[in-house]
């Protein structure tokens, strides 16, 4: 057994593609703690600083000394209980839908949901640079896959044609991010929202890394977009800028009835904690708020900053702010020499990831650099200054 994985790990090792774990002694926010080393982070996605923020806190507390830590069974049996209902009421109204529905994941989401809205007949069309969970769940379907390239509404459209002659009368889904997980750009969603009307198709939109961040109250892309009514499955995690855990469906009555029925993650798997709920709850509370609009607003003189010092590094940098999100990547290709680029910058004490293949193309290795409201602006421009000088040597 060992020998069979050692040949294999050793292929990793030789591309430059095998992953270790690193352990953090701290809790999360701007700076962590790994080997007695603290390093500022720009590597998480809890974009508004609410992981480690005391109204999550005391609101898991407050769960857990009320209703204990597990939850006992599945959601269907006897797993529901008041703050999940609660999360999912205060999601649904936040989001202006009829419904939510909360998941352990976000991943749980894409993987339960995709499959209960389509089956082996029909077809999903999927943007190239979906995020995995979105691509899993695609293929668990069953339904005959098709992937345009990333924001392409010509391929898209040749593809809307083909699906309507090759498969009559069948549903046709279209998969895409608001925000692209690598790469920080957006879906250009009114006309994705024009082509399902005029295709007859359903639009899945996981709006994992706009929430918190776009939109009025951070709602998302769809409300920015005002389109929030046209995108028939609202998908998203309590696990980024809300600081918490879980992922999350928001629609009509009828969809989130039918995921009920037949999303197989939800309906198979033990509830989310109560605490978790609990925690997500107060930070959709604090985003609906004045406050919560006042940190969104802080994040975005932080992406400002970001953008403005970034932009001479390096091409990929959003060329507006409309564009635009918390998520910066830094494009090195080779997959050895973004490591190295990594490794140099946690010397100088900066936690950023070296993102490779799987995870993004061959040869597009990148730095994946993200913004959070925590961020001072002096560690922002101790983070490009240092990012201009290595990536000169490297
Ligand atoms: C675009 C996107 N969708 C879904 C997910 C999965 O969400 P979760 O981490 O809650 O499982 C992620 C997580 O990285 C993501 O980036």
């Amino acid at each position: 057994m060992q020998d069979l994985f050692a040949e294999q790990l050793k292929a990793l090792r030789a591309a430059s593609l095998d992953r270790h774990l690193r352990e953090i002694s701290s809790p999360q926010g701007p700076q962590i703690e790994i080997a007695g080393w603290r390093l500022i982070n720009f590597s998480s996605n809890d974009y508004l600083g609410l992981a480690n923020d005391s109204r999550l806190r005391n609101a898991a507390i407050d769960a857990i000394n009320e209703f204990g830590v597990g939850s006992g069974a599945s959601r269907l049996i006897s797993g529901t209980q008041s703050p999940h209902v609660r999360l999912e009421r205060a999601l649904a109204e936040w989001k202006g839908t009829d419904a939510a529905l909360c998941f352990s994941s976000g991943y749980a989401a894409a993987l339960g949901t995709i499959p209960a809205l389509v089956t082996k007949n029909d077809v999903v069309l999927l943007d190239k640079l979906c995020h995995a969970s979105l691509i899993d769940g695609a293929k668990l379907s069953g339904a005959t896959l098709r992937v345009f390239p990333h924001n392409n509404l010509r391929k898209l459209e040749t593809h809307l044609h083909w699906a309507r002659r090759a498969h009559p009368g069948k549903r046709v889904l279209i998969v895409t991010e608001s925000v692209f997980s690598m790469d920080g750009d957006r879906a250009p969603l009114p006309d994705l929202v024009q082509l399902k009307k005029a295709f007859g198709a359903l639009l899945v939109l996981d709006e994992a890394h706009a929430v918190g961040v776009i939109g009025p109250h951070g709602r998302g892309l769809a409300a920015a977009e005002k389109l929030s009514d046209d995108v028939d499955v609202q998908m998203g995690t309590l696990s980024k800028a809300l600081g918490a855990s879980g992922g999350y469906i928001c629609g009509s009555h009828d969809l989130i009835e039918w995921l009920i029925n037949r999303a197989r993650s939800f309906i198979y798997s033990t509830a989310p904690p109560t605490a978790i709920a609990a925690a997500a709850l107060a930070a959709v509370n604090f985003l609906s708020s004045s406050q919560g609009e006042k940190r969104r607003l802080l994040l975005w003189t932080r992406i400002r900053l970001m953008r403005e010092l970034l932009s001479p590094l390096t091409s990929h940098v959003s060329p507006s702010e409309n564009s635009g999100s918390a998520i910066f990547p830094f494009i090195v290709g080779d997959e050895q020499a973004a490591m190295d680029l990594a490794a140099a910058l946690q010397n100088e004490c900066f936690l950023v990831p070296a993102i490779r293949y799987p995870t993004v193309a061959k040869g597009s290795a990148r730095l994946r650099i993200t913004v959070t409201a925590s961020h001072d602006e002096d560690q922002i421009r101790a983070l490009c200054h240092a990012i201009k000088r290595l990536s000169k040597t490297a």
